[in-house]
Order: C-alpha cells, then sequence, then structure tokens
C-alpha cells in the first residue's frame, strides 16, 4: 500500500533512500577504490570497444547520463531511443549494446535488443525486473534493485539506473582500451556511498512545495543544464509535463539562444542546474533568458551561484558527476506538488501506462 502517503510517488520519492543505498549494496568500495559488479568479473569487458545504449522515456534520459560518463572517460559511446534504433551496429565484435529498462517488457527496447542480437552484438541489460522478457533475451543483466514501482511516473527507478550506470561507467572505464581512468577515485565511491542520505537531506529540506505555488500557473516550464545537468533537464521536464499536463522543456543550456529563446516571456520559470562544474554556460544562458523576464529557479550547492537567480532549490555539496541525482530529486518534488495543486490524477496520468508493450 501507499504506507500513509497521498500518493505512490511520494511514497517512492521518499524511499530513494533506501532504494539507493540497495542498488549500490555490496557493489563500492572506497577504500579500495574497487566497484564490484558480482556478475561482471575483472577482464569480462575487455574485448569492449564500444558502447551503445537503447531506451525510452526516463530510462533513455539515464543512457544518456551513463553515456555522457563514458564519454568523458573517452570511451566510444552512443545512446538512441529505442524506437530509433536503426539497428546497424559497424563493429558488432566490440559493440557492448545496453537496453536500458525499468520494466523489462517495453516494446520498442525489446525490438533494439533483438535487432542487436541479430547484428550479433553482446547484449547487457540495465533493468528493474528479475525474469523480465528483455532480462531473459539479454546475454548478460545487471539489476538496479530499486523495488517494485508503482507509479506510471518513473521516480526511484532513475535515480537507480543513473547510478547502476555510474557503476557499469566505473567498470568500464577500466578495461576499454583508451579509456581514461579516475584520478579521484576514492573520492567519488566516497561520494557515492554517502549520496543516500544526502538524499534524505534533500528530502528533509526541499523548498519544493512553497516554490510550486509559487510557480502555478504560467503556462510554460522550461529546465535547462550543460554536460551531466543535460539529461536531468530532459527528466525534468517529461516528468512535470507528464503529471502536471503543463507544456514543460527541457534544453542544454546553450541551445536555449538557438531558439526556444523566442518562447520566453515574462514570468516564464526556467528550471536553471548548476554542477560546480561546468556552470559557464547555464549562467550566461540563465541570465540571457532573465533579461527577457523569465523567472530563474537555480537548483545548486553554491550560495554565489544562486545569487543572481529569482529562486533556489537547495542541494548538498557532492561530486560535479553525482549532483544531477540530487537535483533530480527537487525536481521531482517540484512535479509532484505542482500536480498536486492541479488536482491531476498523479500515480495514474492520462493516456499513459506503466509498461508500454506497443511498438
Ligand atoms: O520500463 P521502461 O523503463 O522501459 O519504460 C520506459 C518509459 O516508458 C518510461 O520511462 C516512461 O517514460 C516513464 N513513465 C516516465 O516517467
Amino acid at each position: 500500500g501507499k504506507g500513509g502517503y497521498d500518493h505512490y510517488m511520494l511514497k517512492e520519492i521518499e524511499s530513494q533512500p533506501e532504494s539507493l543505498s540497495n542498488t549500490i549494496r555490496g557493489r563500492i568500495d572506497p577504500d579500495e577504490p574497487a566497484v564490484h559488479l558480482e556478475d561482471f568479473p575483472r577482464g569480462c569487458f575487455e574485448d569492449v570497444t564500444e558502447v551503445h545504449f537503447v531506451a525510452c522515456g526516463t530510462s533513455y534520459h539515464a543512457a544518456l547520463y551513463g553515456a555522457r560518463l563514458l564519454e568523458e572517460a573517452n570511451v566510444s559511446v552512443r545512446a538512441s531511443r529505442a524506437s530509433e534504433f536503426s539497428g546497424r551496429i559497424p563493429n558488432p565484435d566490440g559493440t557492448l549494446v545496453v537496453p536500458v529498462t525499468q520494466s523489462g517488457e517495453t516494446a520498442d527496447t525489446l525490438g533494439a535488443l533483438r535487432a542487436a542480437r541479430e547484428a550479433g552484438a553482446r547484449t547487457l541489460a540495465v533493468t528493474n525486473v528479475i525474469g523480465s522478457t528483455i532480462a531473459r533475451e539479454a546475454d548478460e543483466v545487471l539489476y538496479i534493485r530499486a523495488g517494485p514501482e508503482i507509479g506510471v511516473a518513473a521516480t526511484k527507478t532513475f535515480s537507480s539506473q543513473v547510478v547502476t550506470l555510474v557503476l557499469l561507467a566505473e567498470r568500464l572505464r577500466e578495461e576499454v582500451e583508451g579509456a581514461i581512468a579516475r584520478e579521484d577515485r576514492r573520492e567519488f565511491l566516497e561520494a557515492l556511498s554517502v549520496l543516500p542520505d544526502q538524499i534524505e537531506e534533500v528530502i528533509r529540506t526541499s523548498r519544493a512545495e512553497a516554490l510550486s505555488e509559487k510557480y502555478d500557473d504560467r503556462g510554460a516550464y522550461f529546465f535547462i543544464g550543460h554536460a551531466l545537468q543535460h539529461p536531468v533537464a530532459l527528466e525534468g521536464a517529461l516528468k512535470f509535463k507528464e503529471i502536471t499536463y503543463e507544456h514543460a522543456e527541457g534544453f542544454a543550456s546553450g541551445e536555449l539562444k538557438h531558439g526556444p529563446l523566442a518562447l520566453v516571456t515574462p514570468g516564464t520559470p526556467i528550471f536553471a542546474l548548476f554542477d560546480g562544474k561546468h556552470d559557464e554556460k547555464t549562467h550566461t544562458n540563465a541570465k540571457e533568458a532573465q533579461a527577457r523576464g523569465a523567472e530563474i529557479v537555480a537548483v545548486t550547492s553554491s550560495e554565489r551561484t544562486a545569487s543572481f537567480a529569482d529562486d533556489v532549490l537547495a542541494i548538498p555539496d557532492t561530486h560535479p558527476d553525482l549532483v544531477g541525482l540530487l537535483a533530480n530529486v527537487q525536481l521531482q518534488f517540484v512535479s509532484y506538488y505542482t500536480a498536486r495543486l492541479l488536482g491531476r490524477p498523479i500515480d495514474k496520468p492520462r493516456n499513459l501506462a506503466k509498461s508500454v508493450t506497443v511498438e
């Protein structure tokens, strides 16, 4: 049941400290420092030269996060929407195809998995559901261990997918030829191990409910971010439109001025995601929009970064590669409280299904 919560979505957002603890349990050792994925012993990725993610919706955003991490590690990587996957794999012997899917039953993702197998690539599914079709048909499976998710909006499974892909990326960068290992591995793994506590802190201190009341009824909502914050911006917008039925879009910070800025009018809320490392582009473009009347909500751990903004959603300090996970919880709350204010059927948005088994 909902365990005292009004909606499964809120229960699932607030269970992330627990679900993420399950995702990382036994898998990271900051002292060594090392990542251990029980089914993937040392050497098992030695033949991999290239990684190709296929996924839909929220899972695609998690895949983009994983892809960006690998890109920064100098690994050849792509992420395709499963429905757009061409089935072409130029180098099947070296390519690891990774379907990312909460349910393990999404028809588009299953189609992409089958096409990848047909092309002769090795396949490794990242999923939540043991025994699902995609778990059974992929060569190998890495479980995200988030526990059952009832709300149609994916929340705790997104964070567990991202963290699982972070772990997979760490393992891959050890073995893919030419990949760059982290210099700050210990700090990174330490940051990962305290992430569940920091999410707890966000849950305890979030001002998202009051903020949602202020920004109610604006007609359009934008979310911007650069680098690893870009997929989080896309995810923030998807969640928002899915459960509030309000128009919302996510953009790469630098793309605003290439078109979307024309949509900005006085009072348009823009949620700007900062990671403390790549903030220049987001800062410049958010200020540009602000000069056109947009109201900027900065999601950041830095008071200095936030000083120009109209509002702030504060997050604790963490490693730059993990900031998106904390920012995302704030955005989940913004969607939830806005939808609640608007009286939407939060756990079952119109026209949508939890698992989309048609192409
Ligand atoms: O089960 P999957 O992860 O394969 O589902 C993919 C999408 O249908 C899913 O993430 C969808 O976008 C969510 N309802 C978004 O909250």
